[in-house]
C-alpha cells in the first residue's frame, strides 16, 4: 500500500510532466515555425520522400499521392488561363496545378524581368499549398518566345518547314527553349505536328507543311532540342499537338460560326488518318514526348476529345503513351452545352488535364461531385495526378531553384540571333528567277522598294507575336526589317529609294524593284480563308514599281501559298519568305547571293 501510494506519487509528480515535456518538444521540433494557416499539422513539412531528388520519380509520386486528399488531387487536373485567376491566393486555395499565358497575355510591363517575377510570385502561391507542388506554366513560344517583347523571333514553322533541316531546327528548339527557362517558364505548347492538306486553314503556317515524314522528322528534332537535358532534367517540355488529324479539317465545317475551318470535321478513313497523321505523333513519343494536346477537331462528327478510342486505345494503350494528354482551349466544353456532362465524357475518353481555361471553381466541384456520384472512377482521377506529376518530376520542377533576373541575358543573344538568321535564310523559297534576275548585285546603282511588309517587324513576324493575332507595323518587337536590311547589304554607292505604296517621282528606270507583300499577320479560326491571295493594294504597289524599273523582285510575307497565277507572269523573281521573324537580315543573305537558296516547298505552290 505505502509502496503504491509512493509509486502513484511518483507517476504524478515526475513521469507525466517529464512525459509532457518530451511530448512537447517533439511536436515543437515536428512543427514549422508558424503553424500553418489551414491548421493541418501534416502540412508544409520538409526531408519527404517526394522532396528528396536522389529517390527514383515513380517513389517520389508514389510518395506524394499517398499524401494528398481528392481536392489537391482534382487541382493538379486543371490548366487555368492567368488572366482567369481572380486572386493570387486561389493558386493557393484551390491548388491549383498549371497555369498559362494565352496569346498576349503577359505581365502589365512586357519586360523579361517583369515576366520572370509574374511567374515566380505565382510559383510562390503554389508553394504555400499543403504540399507545395510547384504549377506547371505553359506558353505557346511557337516560333520564339513571342509573347516576351525583345525575345529572338525565329520564323514560323512553315519556314522551318522549308529548311528542311533537323539540326537547325534542333538548335532553334534550343534558343527558344533558353530564353523560356530565363523566365522560368518549362512548358512550351509546341510543336506542332499538324500535317497541313489545306491551305486555308489559318493554322498552315503553324505547321512544317503537308509531308507527314517532313513533319515528323522536323517534329522530333524540335522535341529534343527543346527538351534537351539540363542535369538530368528536361530543359523545356515541349508539348505535340493538336492530336489528331487538324491539318485535314473539312472548309465550311466549324463548329464556330466565325470560322470556316478551324474547330471543324475530319471525314478521312483511319487507314488515312493513321497513315498521314499519326506518324509524326508515333515517333515524336519515342523520341519522349510527354505532353500532347488534343484538337478541338471533330473525327467524323465525334469531338476529339470525347472520343475514347483515339485517346485512350490508340494513343495510351497502343503506342504507349505515359505522358499527359491536355485538352485545348475551352476544347472540353464543346463537348456538350451542360459542363458537369463534358467534363466526365472528356476525363472517362483519357483527358488527363483540362485547358479549361477559364473558371476553375466549377471545374473542381463538378469532379468532385462527378467522383461521389461514381461517374469517374477514382482510378481514372489517379491515373491522369500521376501521369501529370510524373512529368511534373521529370521536368525538375519540383528540385530547380526559380529562375533569377541574372539569366535573362540569354535572351535575344548573339548567338540566338544568329541561329534566326540561318533558319530565314535557309528558309527562303525561291518560286521563279527569270533570267536569273537573282542573285541581286550589290553594287546596282539603284533600287526601289517597297510594298506593306517591307518595313513592318509585325508583318514579318506573323500570328502568335507579342499579341495572340500579332501586330501590323514595327511597335515592340526588336529586329532588322526586310528594308533595313537591304539598305545594310547594299555598297555605298548603291542609292535604297523606298516608298511603302511604291509611289516613285524619278524619270529613270531603277535597276531593280523589290516589293515585299503579303498577309496581315492572324491565328487560328481567324486566319481561315476562302482565296489567300494579295490585296488590291499590295498588287497596285507591284504595278507602279513595275512601270519604274528594269525588272522586278516580288517578295510574298505570308503564311502559306498565296494565288497569285494571273500576275506571276509579270513578275521577274519572287522569294517565298513564310513569316520570317526577327531577323529580316536572312532574306538579303540570298537576295544579294551571300548564300544560295536552299528552301523546298513545304506546301504545293502552284504559280
Ligand atoms: C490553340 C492552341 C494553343 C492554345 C493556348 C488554342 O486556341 O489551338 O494551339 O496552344 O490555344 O494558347
Ligand atoms: C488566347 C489564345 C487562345 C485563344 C483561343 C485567346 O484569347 O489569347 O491563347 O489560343 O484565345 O480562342
Amino acid at each position: 500500500m505505502n509502496f503504491n501510494f509512493h509509486r502513484s506519487k511518483f507517476i504524478i509528480f515526475l513521469v507525466i510532466p517529464s512525459s509532457l515535456i518530451v511530448a512537447l518538444i517533439f511536436i515543437f521540433l515536428k512543427l514549422p515555425s508558424s503553424p500553418p494557416a489551414d491548421g493541418n499539422i501534416n502540412c508544409h513539412q520538409i526531408n519527404l520522400p517526394y522532396q528528396n531528388p536522389t529517390l527514383p520519380i515513380d517513389q517520389r509520386v508514389t510518395d506524394l499521392m499517398n499524401r494528398m486528399t481528392d481536392k489537391e488531387k482534382i487541382g493538379q487536373m486543371v490548366l487555368v488561363e492567368k488572366n482567369s485567376i481572380h486572386g493570387l491566393n486561389d493558386i493557393t486555395q484551390y491548388n491549383l496545378g498549371a497555369l498559362l499565358s494565352g496569346g498576349g497575355a503577359g505581365p502589365k510591363q512586357d519586360t523579361p524581368l517583369a515576366w520572370l517575377q509574374m511567374i515566380n510570385t505565382f510559383q510562390s502561391a503554389a508553394k504555400e499549398t499543403c504540399l507545395g507542388i510547384p504549377l506547371l506554366y505553359g506558353i505557346d513560344a511557337i516560333h520564339g518566345h513571342g509573347n516576351v517583347l525583345g525575345a529572338t523571333i525565329f520564323p514560323h514553322f512553315i519556314g522551318l518547314g522549308a529548311t528542311r533541316d533537323p539540326d537547325l531546327v534542333k538548335r532553334v528548339a534550343k534558343a527558344t527553349a533558353e530564353e523560356m527557362a530565363a523566365t522560368g517558364i518549362y512548358w512550351n505548347f509546341a510543336p506542332n505536328l499538324d500535317v497541313a492538306k489545306d491551305i486555308r486553314w489559318g493554322k498552315t503556317y503553324e505547321t512544317f507543311g503537308s509531308d507527314p515524314d517532313n513533319v515528323a522528322q522536323l517534329g522530333v528534332a524540335y522535341l529534343e532540342g527543346m527538351q534537351d537535358s539540363l542535369n538530368g532534367y528536361f530543359n523545356v517540355l515541349a508539348n505535340p499537338k493538336h492530336f489528331i488529324g487538324g491539318g485535314d479539317m473539312e472548309y465550311g465545317t466549324s463548329r464556330n460560326k466565325k470560322f470556316k475551318i478551324e474547330e471543324g470535321n475530319i471525314t478521312i478513313d483511319e487507314k488515312t488518318l493513321r497513315q498521314v497523321h499519326l506518324v509524326p505523333f508515333q515517333k515524336t513519343i519515342t523520341a519522349r514526348a510527354r505532353v500532347i494536346m488534343v484538337s478541338t477537331a471533330s473525327w467524323q462528327g465525334k469531338i476529339n476529345s470525347d472520343n475514347y478510342y483515339l485517346l485512350t486505345e490508340l494513343l495510351k494503350n497502343e503506342l504507349g503513351f505515359s505522358g499527359f494528354i491536355v485538352s485545348d482551349w475551352y476544347g472540353v466544353y464543346q463537348i456538350e452545352t451542360n459542363k458537369y456532362n463534358s467534363l466526365v465524357r472528356a476525363v472517362n475518353a483519357g483527358i488527363d488535364m483540362v485547358m479549361t481555361p477559364f473558371e476553375y471553381k466549377d471545374f473542381i466541384s463538378n469532379i468532385q461531385e462527378a467522383l461521389s456520384n461514381g461517374d469517374i472512377k477514382k482510378e481514372r482521377i489517379d491515373d491522369a495526378v500521376k501521369r501529370i506529376l510524373t512529368v511534373k518530376f521529370e521536368t525538375g520542377l519540383f528540385d530547380r531553384p526559380q529562375a533569377l533576373p541574372e539569366g535573362l541575358s540569354v535572351i535575344s543573344n548573339d548567338q540566338h540571333r544568329e541561329i534566326a538568321r540561318e533558319a530565314v535564310r535557309k528558309s527562303q523559297v525561291l518560286l521563279k528567277n527569270k533570267n536569273s534576275v537573282l542573285p541581286l548585285s550589290k553594287s546596282l546603282k539603284k533600287i526601289l522598294v517597297a510594298g506593306s511588309s517591307a518595313d513592318n517587324l509585325g508583318r514579318q513576324a506573323g500570328g502568335w507575336t507579342t499579341e495572340w493575332q500579332g501586330i501590323d507595323g514595327n511597335y515592340g518587337i526588336l529586329g532588322t526589317t526586310i528594308l533595313e536590311a537591304i539598305k545594310n547589304t547594299v555598297s555605298r554607292d548603291t542609292e535604297v529609294e523606298y516608298n511603302e505604296k511604291g509611289d516613285f517621282f524619278t524619270d529613270n528606270f531603277s535597276d531593280v524593284g523589290i516589293v515585299v507583300v503579303g498577309e496581315k499577320p492572324y491565328a487560328e479560326g481567324w486566319g481561315d480563308i476562302a482565296n489567300p491571295s494579295l490585296s488590291s493594294e499590295d498588287l497596285l504597289t507591284i504595278e507602279k514599281v513595275k512601270a519604274k524599273s528594269k525588272k522586278l523582285v516580288v517578295i510574298i510575307v505570308s503564311g502559306r501559298p498565296l494565288n497569285i497565277k494571273e500576275y506571276a507572269k509579270n513578275w521577274d523573281g519572287i522569294i517565298a519568305s513564310w513569316f520570317p521573324g526577327s531577323e529580316g537580315q536572312g532574306v538579303a543573305d540570298v537576295l544579294f547571293g551571300d548564300y544560295a537558296f536552299t528552301g523546298t516547298l513545304p506546301v504545293n505552290w502552284e504559280l
